[in-house]
């Protein structure tokens, strides 16, 4: 099938590709970008190593050292192509109102028009790589597909780290079966004998949704989540429009297998914002005193979750690989995040040692600080120059893509079509002040409005601000693919359909590892010490748990807790989980707030759970 779709240029489409509708989108979208080649992608090993060395030819990638990090690759991307941009993320439903206030808003025709001379010819001098991927186990009635065409190699191989990439999609495809569509430029394109440069990118970019079609364009960025459609702008943006309208959750959780000591497993997902060590909890190693519990990662940042026949939610990992931030990561915090690392990585705008291996911020709690190193600019990094001028080996948001398989962890059952049965969710914000450790929903609703209102502190490195609450509902906020009430909304009526099937629902449960004391420092030990209230939640699971009502719902007294192997005092618990009235008035002020900009289709059972905290907090 080598329809000739511009002159002297085939679409080259293999044999095994037999799906009308996809061979006719790639012949429009080429005869758009007018690339000069077209490359399907196999997800072969051969196809990865040859890509990867063709990265390296062009100065995209330095092959690290063999000895010391086998198989691994650094990119330093263009200094102004390092993030996601929010501000550029449009989410172009047909009516503003289902985009919702959270979201930038374009009407869907007005965007076309914009888009349509970007894309035009965007693509020239370079390669369109055709990417299929499916986003869970291949074939789980959970997973869905999408292709992905790209002008960057760069994208082709994370692609093959991060999903489910290659030709067996097209089995599961078949003839007339579904995907989504995902458009990727760079938008650099190459005039005849013009030079690449090391990290083609445009200082314009737009980061496009449109639910209602389902189709995804991205135009200027080649970095993380602009880039790599699968991840967020699908697996979240456009997969959660898709549960809206099937009855089905998207999320930005992590998914854990928790064993106790007596060999019972549950399962649990957890929401956290950007920044609030979602990677270090999903591989957490049990402390001292947990001797017999076993936590293992089925994901670390996005569940797909859907409701079964009898009442309850079967979740899957959409995500092949772990895109993580690597700054701050080290054998202390994160021994499994650092174990999975060892080989088999492409690391992102982190420094490059003097014997071909890589360096982070955080990495001198495990060794010497190189005395100098290649920093993620490509400009030359001593410890004295970052004391002089600040300079940063790694960019704060430089990441490794590494396979799941990678980690030590890992789950038996992350493969799993059918997925894993959940047993509780988790929504915890970085919060200084106001929050307590831990508290469980009384009920479904109570849980809803917990995780509605969450707030969370910002980071300087994300914001230049330290220490403003931002509302990030769900940790949601930046992924949201529709009107944020109706997606409350959404989790409030699946609650009643899985009450109505008969099922114990899952419980919801707030933490807040980031409370301070007058010091100005972390009272919580946090990270592996997560595990004791982690097995708290267990136990509540199990029935054994003990906790006390309070003002937004229960938690435990100190005594509830198993201390085994640290040192915290009943004082130290009370600084972290004690509940200041003049605090939460403040608190719920600012949920008004939230509250007042969703007011458009605010489901009313969350302001009755408001005014409920407010007549708690009065009495
Ligand atoms: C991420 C994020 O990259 O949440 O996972 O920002
Ligand atoms: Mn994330």
């Amino acid at each position: 099938m080598n329809q000739p779709v511009m002159q002297g240029l085939t679409l080259n489409t293999p044999a095994y590709v037999k799906n009308a509708k996809l061979i006719a989108w790639v012949a429009d979208m080429v005869a758009l970008c007018k690339p000069a080649h077209v490359y399907w992608c196999d997800g072969s090993e051969a196809e990865y190593q040859r890509l990867c060395q063709q990265l390296v030819d062009a100065g995209t990638f330095t092959k690290l050292n063999e000895a010391k990090r086998p198989n691994s690759f650094l990119a330093q991307s263009d200094p102004s192509d390092v993030a996601r941009v929010e501000d550029r993320t449009y989410i172009c439903s047909a009516k503003k109102e289902d985009a919702g206030p959270t979201n930038n808003w374009m009407a869907p025709a007005e965007m076309r028009t914009t888009l349509q001379p970007l894309f035009d010819g965007a693509m020239r001098g370079r390669t369109m790589y055709v990417v299929p991927f499916s986003m869970g186990p291949l074939g789980s009635p959970i997973a869905h597909i999408g292709i992905e065409l790209s002008d960057s190699p760069y994208v082709a191989v994370n692609m093959k780290t991060m999903t489910r990439m290659g030709k067996a999609v097209f089995d599961v495809l078949g003839v007339d079966g579904d995907f989504v569509p995902c458009v990727h430029t760079v938008g650099a394109p190459l005039a005849a004998g013009q030079a690449d440069v090391k990290w083609p990118c445009n200082k314009t970019k737009y980061i496009v949704h449109y639910p209602e079609t389902r189709e995804i364009w991205s135009y200027g960025s080649g970095y993380g989540g602009n880039a790599l459609l699968g991840k967020k702008c699908f697996a979240l943006r456009i997969a959660s429009t898709m549960g809206r309208d099937q009855g089905w959750l998207a999320e930005h959780m992590l998914i854990l297998g928790v064993t106790n000591p007596e060999g019972k497993k549950y399962h649990v997902a957890a929401a956290f914002p950007s920044a609030c060590g979602k990677t270090n909890f999903s591989m957490l190693v049990p402390p001292a005193g947990f001797e017999g519990w076993k936590v293992t990662t089925i994901g670390d940042d996005i569940a797909w979750i859907k409701p079964q026949a009898d009442g309850s939610l079967r979740a899957i990992n959409p995500e092949a690989g772990y895109f993580g931030v690597a700054p701050g990561t080290n054998f202390h915090t994160n021994p499994n995040c650092m174990a999975s690392l060892d080989k088999n990585v492409i690391f992102t705008n982190v420094g490059l040692t003097d014997d071909g291996d890589i360096w982070w911020e955080g990495m001198e709690k495990d060794g010497p600080v190189p005395s100098h190193l290649i920093d993620w600019q490509g400009k030359d990094w001593t410890p004295q120059i970052a004391k002089e001028t600040g300079a940063k080996a790694a960019h704060p948001n430089a990441r490794f893509t590494v396979s799941a398989v990678n980690n030590p962890a890992l789950d038996d059952a992350w493969n799993d079509p059918a997925g894993v049965k959940i047993d509780a969710f988790i929504f915890g914000g970085r919060r200084s002040t106001t929050v307590p450790l831990v508290t469980e929903a009384r009920d479904w609703v109570e849980g809803v409005y917990m995780a509605a209102t969450m707030g969370s502190e910002t980071t300087a490195a994300a914001t230049g601000q330290a220490g403003i609450v931002r509302r990030d509902p769900f940790a949601m906020l930046p992924f949201m693919g529709y009107n944020m009430s109706d997606y409350f909304q959404h989790w409030l009526n699946l609650g009643e359909k899985l009450a109505a099937a008969g099922a114990t629902l899952p419980k919801i449960y707030t933490t807040n590892w980031f409370r301070k004391g007058e010091d100005g420092k972390f009272t919580w030990p946090g990270y592996g010490e997560n595990m004791r209230v982690l097995a708290w939640m267990i136990d509540r699971i199990e029935g054994k748990g003990q906790g006390q009502e309070n003002l937004t719902g229960i938690s435990p007294s100190y005594a509830d807790l198993n201390w085994t192997g640290l040192n915290f005092s009943a004082e130290q618990f009370a600084s972290v989980t004690s509940i200041d009235k003049a605090d939460w008035l403040k608190e719920l002020e600012l949920h008004a707030e939230l509250f007042k900009q969703l007011e458009h289709r605010l489901p009313k059972a969350l302001i009755e759970t408001k005014a409920a905290i407010e007549r708690r907090l009065a009495a």
